[in-house]
């Protein structure tokens, strides 16, 4: 299922993060903070299981969280969106998928891949802010469904029609998050209007 979050604050803190003009420290400081409240949406049905404890009052029954969070995001791009989250989930583990995208092939290539072994049993959040032709996000959900995930999100900012389409096909038991569904890909595979290169705005590397 496929989810757009429409929020006034997520939209104008993207705005600025699309603006050309925006450097590093601003783009960093709006990505953490629509990671954050993006967080809150994607948690929304996170299974829970009853408690009994005991407050200075008296003892009561309560929920807490019944499975771990796993934060795995894409290398590099979707690093900017670990801290956002991980202030709201500070028990979540962290796994990381290093991929490129071949700037003529447009095809992803792996060169890391570490993961924490209670993947199979947790909520495994699949993290980058690009979802342009949908091949990295395929790529890191069959490696991450190799090593036994089941329950699979994919949280990203920014996506082409085609990515959608693409994970959807491939993975239609993933949900994906987005803070915005933009109008296509250009001829070298960037997303229009999208907000250019994210791992070269968050790490200042052009
Ligand atoms: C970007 C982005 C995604 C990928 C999206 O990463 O962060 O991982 O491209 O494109 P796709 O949907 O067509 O696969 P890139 O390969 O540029 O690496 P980087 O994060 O290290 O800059
Ligand atoms: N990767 C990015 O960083 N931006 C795009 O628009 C497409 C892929």
């Amino acid at each position: 299922m496929l989810h757009v979050m429409y929020h006034p604050l997520i939209t104008h803190k993207l705005t600025q993060m699309r603006k050309k003009e925006t450097g590093t420290k601003d783009f960093k400081q709006n990505l953490d903070e629509i990671a954050g409240l993006m967080a809150y949406e994607v948690c929304r049905d996170l299974p829970v299981k009853k408690v009994h404890i005991e407050t200075p009052v008296c003892e009561c029954d309560t929920y807490e969280l019944a499975k771990e969070i796993v934060l795995i995001p894409i290398l590099r791009a979707g690093l900017g969106l670990v801290n956002g989250i991980n202030d709201l989930i500070p028990t979540a583990k962290v796994g990381f998928i290093g991929l490129y995208r071949d700037e003529e092939t447009l095809e992803p290539h792996e060169y890391f891949a570490k993961f924490p072994s209670t993947m199979p049993s947790a909520v495994n959040l699949v993290l980058d802010p690009m979802l342009a032709t949908g091949g990295s996000a395929v790529a890191a959900i069959d490696m991450i469904k190799a090593r036994g995930a089941k329950t699979i999100k994919l949280v990203c900012l920014v996506a082409a029609p085609e990515g959608v389409k693409a994970v959807e096909e491939a993975h239609p038991d993933v949900d994906i998050y987005l803070a915005a569904l933009d109008e296509k890909l250009n001829e070298n595979g960037y997303i229009v209007p999208g907000l250019g290169d994210a791992g070269d705005r968050i790490f200042g590397t052009k």
